[in-house]
């Protein structure tokens, strides 16, 4: 069905909804902290040039089987005019603390706490990544479903940022290419209060949008950092199990932006950086990437004083074994979730 036109989602009624303050301004409009009667949530609102994204997401949270702890709520769309301008909302769950990248600039974290942060979101990714026929919502999809892939068909290829040799694809391929942009990476893993992780962000589409050029650095960034050596090669094989594999070696980077800010080492911990932030700076050229990840295969440096942790040393076993240059070595989101428990069982503090 079209959300575009659709009334608005029933969940919302005529409730009123007041926009607090601006939280966070990403590539696709902002997210605002709001009053929906008594609860706070989040808003996102997208200027209208930006409604593939917004319909995106809001397919994407419509699929079946989308709601899970370790999945930010979703709880409805809007269509609102602001002054001659009309805006699409997405109203979320809203979590105080923001997401990890943020919680991670301003903390350092215990074992304890890092485990539990790391499992709960391996568990949201296990779960996004498992297709379930018999979901008593109906059939949930796994990662390469459907909506999206359709969404992206509509999409011209020589629009796409990705890297040159992806635009060059056919329209048939590249579309299938839509479905790994849905990035894995720590801003858009979003902390609840008690610290458990929720995934977040399903808003892909802009990526492949007309009129945002290749010097738009907001999107970009992220995107390149976190992306996969086949990917950066252009060289991946459509099938669902390549995707998830391009997923694990994201989480992998995001598992080691956990462990470079734990406590448990006997050993200073460094300032919060982003992944390859050492190696590329804050602005990664695709090329820089290409020349890091696939032709140095470097990874973000592990640290000697981790390994005299039990547990710490485990972790960076795990984190090798998603970030692997080869994509099938790669472990799957539910080992990881099994692996993360038990190196808490062996190491608890
Ligand atoms: N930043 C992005 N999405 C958010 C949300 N749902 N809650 C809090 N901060 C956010």
């Amino acid at each position: 069905h079209d959300p575009g036109l659709s009334p608005p989602s029933p969940v919302m009624g005529h409730k009123p909804l007041q926009l607090i303050e601006m939280k966070a301004r990403g590539r696709f409009g902002c997210v605002w902290k709001a009053q929906l009667l008594n609860d706070h949530v989040a808003v996102k609102i997208f200027p209208i040039q930006d409604k593939l994204s917004w319909q995106n997401e809001y397919e994407i949270y419509s699929v079946s089987g989308m709601k899970h702890d370790n999945i930010l709520h979703f709880i409805g769309v809007e269509k609102r005019n602001n002054n001659l301008d009309l805006e699409l909302w997405l109203i979320t769950a809203y979590h105080d603390k923001g997401s990890l990248t943020d919680y991670l600039k301003a903390n350092v974290l215990s074992w304890n706490e890092l485990c539990h942060i790391a499992q709960s979101a391996a568990r949201g990714l296990a779960y996004l990544h498992e297709d379930i026929p018999g979901h008593k919502d109906g059939h949930k999809p796994s990662v390469a479903h459907r909506c999206l892939i359709y969404r992206a068909m509509t999409v011209e290829p020589s629009d796409t940022q990705a890297s040159p040799s992806l635009r060059s694809l056919p329209l048939k391929l590249c579309y299938w290419s839509l479905s790994y942009l849905r990035d894995i990476k720590s801003k858009n893993v979003l902390l609840k209060n008690n610290l458990t992780a929720c995934i977040a962000d399903f808003g892909l589409a802009l990526k492949f949008e007309a009129g945002k050029s290749a010097g738009d650095t907001h999107g970009q960034v992220g995107t390149r950092r976190y992306m996969a050596p086949e990917v950066l090669e252009g060289a991946i094989n459509f099938q669902r199990d390549s995707f998830l594999r391009i997923d694990m070696y994201a989480f992998g980077l995001v598992l080691w932006e956990l462990a470079s800010r734990c406590t448990a080492a006997d050993g200073p911990v460094d300032e919060y950086m982003l992944p390859f932030e050492e190696e590329v700076g804050q602005h990664p050229s695709l090329e820089d990437m290409q020349e890091v990840v696939v032709h140095k295969k470097l990874r973000p440096c592990l640290r000697d004083c981790w390994q005299k942790h039990a547990g710490l040393a485990m972790l960076c076993e795990t984190i090798e074994d998603c970030w692997d240059h080869e994509a099938e070595a790669r472990l799957s989101a539910g080992c990881v979730e099994e692996r993360i428990g038990q190196m808490q069982r062996q190491a608890p503090i």
